[in-house]
């Protein structure tokens, strides 16, 4: 497998650290954490609702809930190779997360808000019991005069940048957003549309994030959002499994030992899928198994868990793409990072079952047949979870982890979830480029 990694030809890794019933406090960074912290962030985003339906007119009929639906994807299935008997196909179309357009967007508000509450709280601008239409007040000229004296930064290969610089800017913080190379133009134009400091940087999302950082550490009217080990991002995203949990209820699909649910979450730094993952175990128990899905030359999260983990105990292992002789090269622009978020990682040792790399290519076909089989509009990030049910049951790898877990025994009752993380927002003429190059890919193949 390492070698295969290292050649950057796909494939799958398993976690032998995996724990069945791991402890309701985990500890990651020398904090805790548990389902009541996410339980709080979820409370959180509930208090902003009325203000964010106000704010933002995308968000009126949803009455500021900023969720996504889960949807059947029986139709898929035969291009991924799920044969019948082999489990039913839905995806959690994060792809069409209103304002953000992206898996980004709960934990980036999440931590603006969080900013924004404690800035309120200090100020006098909403008390303490924080009754829902109070924080409508936070619309209001004083409020945004007081908030326009701080500023909200981050550093980004694109998608959080838009979270966090769309939803700063609308609170009427100052908000600058440091890009990779790899961010797209569109993403920073989009920005600058919004008022937001767009500040661009030559190298990769490792060297935006250290110079973001360092520049705001300078600062004291300056909130640095952590993408590589922030709690508050994470744990906005980890309010998805509540909703999940909800809508796995509705559509009438069990999560026991005979009815397993599988979740391939595309993966850049790790904390989008650590956070639902980690939300996900400690809600619904043992038989989730979740799997990150990395480009194959950017599979940051599996250096870590295969290399670094165990290294982290005795010093500070913590190894990046390049070490192991790979570029950071791909068109998933959102999962272009070099080296894992080490809360992450230390987060996931105990919770996740496995990982996976895909080929840029794999991406785009997947892309092209998300689009003929259900009519959704994914961008290539968004594509990388498509590879994970073929990974399990394809290849020897996956087998035998279906053998060892007892999964493959109950496999036509399992439920595959492959979570679409972005493309709301990709402009037209940037997603025609995508479905070309997927169809071309798709004729040669024939
Ligand atoms: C579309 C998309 N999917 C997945 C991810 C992965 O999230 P994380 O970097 O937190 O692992 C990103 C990150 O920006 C993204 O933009």
């Amino acid at each position: 497998m390492a070698i295969r990694l290292r050649q950057a030809q796909p494939c799958l890794w398993t976690n032998p650290e995996r724990l069945e019933h791991p402890p309701a406090t985990l500890e990651a960074l020398g904090r805790s954490i548990s389902l009541d912290d996410t339980k709080a962030a979820a409370a959180r985003l509930k208090r902003f609702e009325a203000l964010l339906a106000q704010v933002f007119t995308e968000l009126a009929d949803a009455k500021g809930v900023v969720e996504s639906p889960l949807l059947p994807a029986a139709a898929l299935k035969p291009v991924l190779g799920l044969q019948p008997g082999q489990g039913n196909l839905f995806i959690k179309a994060d792809h069409r997360l209103p304002v953000a357009g992206s898996i980004k967007a709960r934990g980036g508000m999440h931590e603006v808000l969080e900013f924004a509450e404690q800035l309120a709280l200090k100020h006098g601008l909403v008390s303490q019991s924080g009754d829902e239409h109070a924080y409508l007040a936070l619309a209001g000229t004083a409020a945004r005069e007081v908030l326009g004296r701080y500023q909200v930064a981050v550093g980004s290969t694109g998608n959080l940048g838009l979270s966090i610089g769309v939803v700063a800017s609308a609170l009427g913080f100052k908000a600058a957003v440091h890009m990779s190379a790899d961010a797209k133009e569109w993403k920073k134009e989009r920005l600058r549309q919004r008022g937001v400091l767009v500040v661009e940087h030559a190298g990769d999302y490792e060297r935006a994030v250290a110079a973001g950082r360092s520049q705001a550490g300078a600062d004291p009217t300056c909130h640095f959002v952590d993408d590589e080990q922030s709690f508050s991002l994470l744990l906005g995203y980890s309010t998805a499994a509540l909703h999940l949990q909800k809508q796995l209820a509705e559509q009438g699909i069990v999560v026991d030992a005979g009815h397993p649910l599988i979740v391939y979450l595309p993966c850049g730094v790790g904390g989008a899928p650590a956070g639902i993952t980690f939300g996900l175990r400690q809600l619904l128990g043992p038989h989730v198994h979740c799997f990150f899905a990395e480009p194959v030359q950017s599979p940051c999260f599996l250096v870590q868990m295969l290399g670094g983990q165990a290294g982290l105990a005795s010093g500070s292992a913590h190894p990046s793409v390049y070490d192991w002789g790979l570029t950071n090269q791909t068109e998933a622009d959102g999962l272009a990072v070099p080296r894992a978020s080490l809360l992450a990682a230390e987060l996931m040792a105990p919770l996740l079952s496995g990982g996976f790399t895909v080929a840029d290519d794999t991406l785009f076909a997947h892309l092209v047949q998300v689009l003929d089989a259900l009519g959704e509009r994914i961008e290539p990030s968004a594509a990388a979870g498509f590879s994970g049910p073929g990974m399990l049951t394809g290849t020897d790898a996956g087998q035998a982890w279906l053998r060892s877990t007892g999964v493959g025994e109950v496999l036509p009752q399992a439920t595959h979830l492959v979570w679409t993380t972005g493309g709301l927002l990709v402009p037209d003429a940037q997603y025609q480029g995508f479905v070309k190059r997927g169809r071309d890919l798709l004729a040669a193949r024939d």
